[in-house]
């Protein structure tokens, strides 16, 4: 199979990495989207992690002519109905004032009521349109003071039961064997051999 660029629309290094080792076994020649336009804009317009990938992607796979590939992630609090949600970036200006809001939000939440996941969807397009998008999640608990200096965002007030510390005491090998972002990439990679296969082949007679 020959080898095909994958523009990627972020240019969060982190997540380049991290998508770098996930799909490395696959034909692709990763490029982040600000390699190759480095002064597009994309707004998250949207109500849904779902909506604003395939937006992300879209975007950059027309803007570009190849397959991209968008995420959208945020953290998801029971106790507050799911917010910060598709805001969480935005609900502050930096990570220790993103915090800061959360922990106020949850100042008279009790234990048992802490619940939170993480989501991540990932969307990949095409020019001709978007060739689909797979979510993760991760489940814990939000802490009643940061713990950890690892990861970024929300991660050291995010309790995870199976591991017993929050995402921000841990190593990033270690967060990315169970994260939201890497358990939609494993579902995106499982899928992307098939994918490949099709997008070589064109269209059938049919379409
Ligand atoms: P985006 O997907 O780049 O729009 O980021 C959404 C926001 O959700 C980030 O800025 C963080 O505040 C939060 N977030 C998403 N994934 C994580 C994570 O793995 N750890 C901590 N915070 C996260």
């Amino acid at each position: 199979m020959k080898q095909r660029k994958l523009v990627v629309a972020s240019t969060n290094p982190g997540k380049l990495r991290e998508l770098r080792a996930i799909l490395d076994k696959l034909p692709l020649a990763l490029v982040s989207v600000g390699e190759l336009l480095p002064s597009l804009h994309i707004e998250e317009p949207f109500g849904t992690f779902a909506e604003n990938a395939a937006h992300k992607a879209l975007t950059v796979a027309r803007a570009t002519g190849e397959l991209a590939l968008a995420d959208d992630s945020g953290l998801e609090v029971e106790a507050l109905d799911g917010r910060p949600g598709v805001l969480s970036s935005r609900i502050a200006a930096t990570d220790p004032q993103r915090i800061q809001w959360l922990l106020d939000q949850m100042k008279d939440v009790p234990d048992e009521q802490r619940g939170a996941r993480f989501v991540c969807v990932v969307a990949l397009a095409t020019a001709a349109g978007l060739v689909g998008s797979w979510e993760g999640t991760v489940a814990g608990r939000i802490t009643r003071k940061p713990l950890g200096t690892h990861g970024f965002g929300y991660d050291p007030v995010f309790y995870y039961p199976p591991f017993g510390c929050t995402f921000g005491q841990l190593e990033p090998e270690r967060k990315n064997e169970v994260s939201h972002r890497s358990r939609a990439l494993r579902r995106l990679c499982a899928a992307l051999p098939d994918i490949l296969r099709q997008l070589e082949e064109g269209p059938g007679p049919d379409e």
